[in-house]
């Protein structure tokens, strides 16, 4: 039997064990997924009995940059991109990827597309002409902004500690500045990569001025697309965040963390098998899960 994890802190809330293990079941494989919370000064110790024991893992807050120093290999997307959230035990090598690029760029194309009149918008460069804002420099920014920037948006990134986004936007050539400096005016598509709101901290958002709505903007810009505000978040616990309720009474088009969950989920699993992810029984147990949380 094969033994897989997802490794962070905190951990509890997870749902990716549900998910994987929905998917071993769905195609006969004998394998496990289980939590391992594992505090940044354990991560080394950690690592070191990992080859021994797991097959692959996924990897979250904080770790997805850390661990990436105890792996043999990374995959050329994962180094340009500079987080790792996917290890593949290979033959006792430990192979890095990033698969929340993958998820969440999935999400935001079949969103963008559903809004968009124009067939041109589903191609890779489905974000052009939007302005990004991504919320956050941590390591699922970095994954974000990569998928954002293939996709030919115009990104700004806006952190509470502001040397850690004008680190990130200088490396990538973009625009950045504080949380405070937030106005949703300003932007097309809103991206919340940063932990706050998530559970135990469900009454908090990254953002506090959501105050202008989205229906007080041009509905249509000069080449007759639609104008909606579109606001993503990767937190899935809770699944209506404070940003995301705030982003719906303004209305704006909002898109749950679940979405990026599963795409990603599905893509280190193909990762891992070699096998098609069973996607619709991954959902399956996604939302199940999610109802026994709400
Ligand atoms: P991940 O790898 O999942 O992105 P991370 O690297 O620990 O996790 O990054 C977490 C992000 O959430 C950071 O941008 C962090 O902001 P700081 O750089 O200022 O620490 C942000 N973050 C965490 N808690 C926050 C809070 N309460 N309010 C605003 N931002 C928060």
């Amino acid at each position: 039997m094969l033994h897989y994890c997802i490794i962070g802190h905190p951990v509890a809330h997870s749902l990716s064990p549900q998910i994987h293990n929905a998917a071993f079941k769905a195609l006969k494989i004998s394998a496990d997924f289980v939590k391992e919370d594992v505090l940044p000064e354990d991560l080394e110790s950690f690592m070191r009995g990992f080859r021994n024991k797991y097959a692959g893992a996924s990897v979250t807050i904080p770790h997805k940059e850390a661990v990436m120093k105890f792996l043999d290999e990374i995959d050329p997307q994962a180094r340009k991109i500079g987080a790792v959230n996917t290890v593949l035990n290979k033959n006792s090598r430990l192979i890095g990827y990033n698969t929340d690029c993958y998820g969440a760029m999935q999400t935001l194309r079949s969103v963008i597309a559903s809004l968009s009149k124009a067939k041109a918008k589903q191609s890779s460069q489905f974000l052009a002409n939007k302005r990004v804002c991504i919320l956050g420099a941590g390591g699922a920014a970095r994954a974000v902004l990569y998928g954002c920037l293939q996709a030919g948006a115009r990104v700004t990134i806006l952190n509470r500690t502001v040397e850690k986004a004008q680190k990130l936007a200088e490396e990538f050539n973009v625009d950045f500045g504080a949380l405070t400096d937030f106005r949703c005016e300003d932007f097309d598509v809103i991206i919340n990569t940063t932990s706050c709101g998530m559970h135990p901290h469900d009454g908090e958002s990254p953002v506090c001025h959501f105050e202008r709505p989205a229906v007080a903007r041009p509905q249509v810009s000069e080449d007759g697309e639609p104008r909606n505000l579109v606001v993503m978040d990767i937190i899935y616990a809770p699944l209506k965040t404070k940003l995301i309720k705030d982003a719906k009474k303004a209305g704006c088009k909002i898109i749950t963390g679940d979405r990026m969950l599963l795409y990603q989920a599905c893509k280190a699993f193909e990762i891992w098998t070699g096998e098609k992810a069973p996607k619709e029984a991954m959902e399956f147990a996604l939302n199940k899960a999610l109802a026994l949380f709400a």
